[in-house]
């Protein structure tokens, strides 16, 4: 299998669950956001499969995708590589549809070439846009507001357009809040900066003092903060493995929820770090943010039926693996 972006939060879990279930595994990654040290983290545990490497490339370069399809002869693409900061792509909207768009369109184009018609891809909640019902099912209407889920959305239908015309088969994956680390402590999320919650609350409990923001108590929601679906990075790297299996096994084009259908309060998100570090993490409360929908939950039925996945990890345990991964990447820099 190919895993592009495999150097990187979640492409790095995905890599490690494919070998785990004996696949042979080759990363192409440009380090951009992904990390160098993250392929030695891999090569020196033990696991089923067989692990390549990781090759340093760039999506925008078809030469170093030619180089990395002539080398081998893959079955199927898992494809993380991607931009995936909101509010940079409100900023560089350029920079983020060339990288995400033309990026694909490279590999596809370069799939093509070399006979490769199976690809599983990284989609985004954030193709939905506001939320018109809750929870978010799969025929959610999708009015992304941002670039970065506008050119999530433009692979989406560029994936269904070289469907109907070259016959290739796609499975995109709509991920809602990604969280934790792996259990083993080998590869976790490593974002700079880091726009997400959990690690942020996380690291400023080893940083000291930073008080925490929190839009909005006002909401109808069970404690009046807003409420999001947070899916463990370990369940969503068994989502992949059964994501590639269903369109080894013959599949078609189609495109899976992935979430726990059940959120989190921004306060219990706190209230469980607070649990797990044993320290307290003060906040400060202020109004709504314009833009912040009270609840995004995902209905992941479909996922279940069709690829028989379940997440059976809880946010106590994302939170408590990311706090180890946490504490592990600062010793790796030091
Ligand atoms: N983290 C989340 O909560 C979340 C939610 C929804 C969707 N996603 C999607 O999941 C995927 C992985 O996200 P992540 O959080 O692991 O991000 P990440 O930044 O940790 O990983 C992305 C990887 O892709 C590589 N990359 C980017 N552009 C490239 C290019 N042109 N050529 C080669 N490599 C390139 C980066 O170096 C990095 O290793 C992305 O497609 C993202 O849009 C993430």
């Amino acid at each position: 299998m190919l895993v592009t972006g495999g150097d990187g939060y979640i492409g790095s879990q995905c890599v490690l669950a494919l070998l785990e279930s004996d696949y042979r595994v080759t990363v192409l990654d440009n380090r951009g956001t992904g990390h160098e040290e993250i392929p030695a983290s891999i090569t020196q545990d033990t696991y089923r499969g067989d692990y390549l490497g990781s090759v340093e490339g760039d999506l925008l370069d078809p030469k170093d995708i030619d180089a990395v399809m002539d080398d081998c002869q893959f079955e199927a693409v898992v494809h993380f590589a991607a931009l995936s900061q909101v509010a940079e792509s409100m900023q560089y909207p350029g920079i983020y549809y060339r990288n995400n768009v033309v990026g694909t369109l490279n590999l596809l184009d370069a799939m093509r070439e070399h006979d490769i018609d199976k690809i599983v891809f990284s989609s985004t909640a954030a193709t939905y846009g506001e939320p018109e019902y809750t929870p978010i099912d799969e025929r959610h209407p999708q009015h992304p507001i941002n670039p970065y889920g506008r050119s999530k959305l433009m692979v989406e239908r560029i994936m269904d357009d070289y469907g109907a015309a070259y016959g290739l088969r796609s499975v995109r994956l709509r991920y809602f809040n990604v969280a934790g680390a792996d259990s083993g402590c080998r590869v976790g999320e490593w974002h700079e900066p880091e726009t997400h919650l959990i690690p942020n609350i996380l690291k400023s409990t080893f940083e000291g003092g930073k008080r925490f923001q929190l839009f909005g108590d006002d909401y109808g929601t069970r404690d009046g903060t807003c409420v999001r679906d947070y899916v463990n990075v370990e369940d969503l790297a068994d989502a992949h493995v059964l994501a590639l299996e269903y369109l080894l096994n013959g599949g078609k084009t189609d495109c899976f929820n992935l979430g726990t259908g059940e959120g989190s309060t921004v306060r219990e998100v706190f209230a469980m770090c607070e649990k797990v570090t044993g320290k307290e993490i003060p906040l400060d409360v202020r109004p709504r943010r314009p833009g912040d929908p009270a609840t995004l939950v995902a209905d992941g039925a479909k996922a279940r039926k069709v690829l028989g996945w379940t997440p059976k990890r809880t946010l106590e345990d994302s939170i408590r693996t990311a706090y180890g991964w946490e504490m592990k990447r600062r010793s790796m820099r030091d």
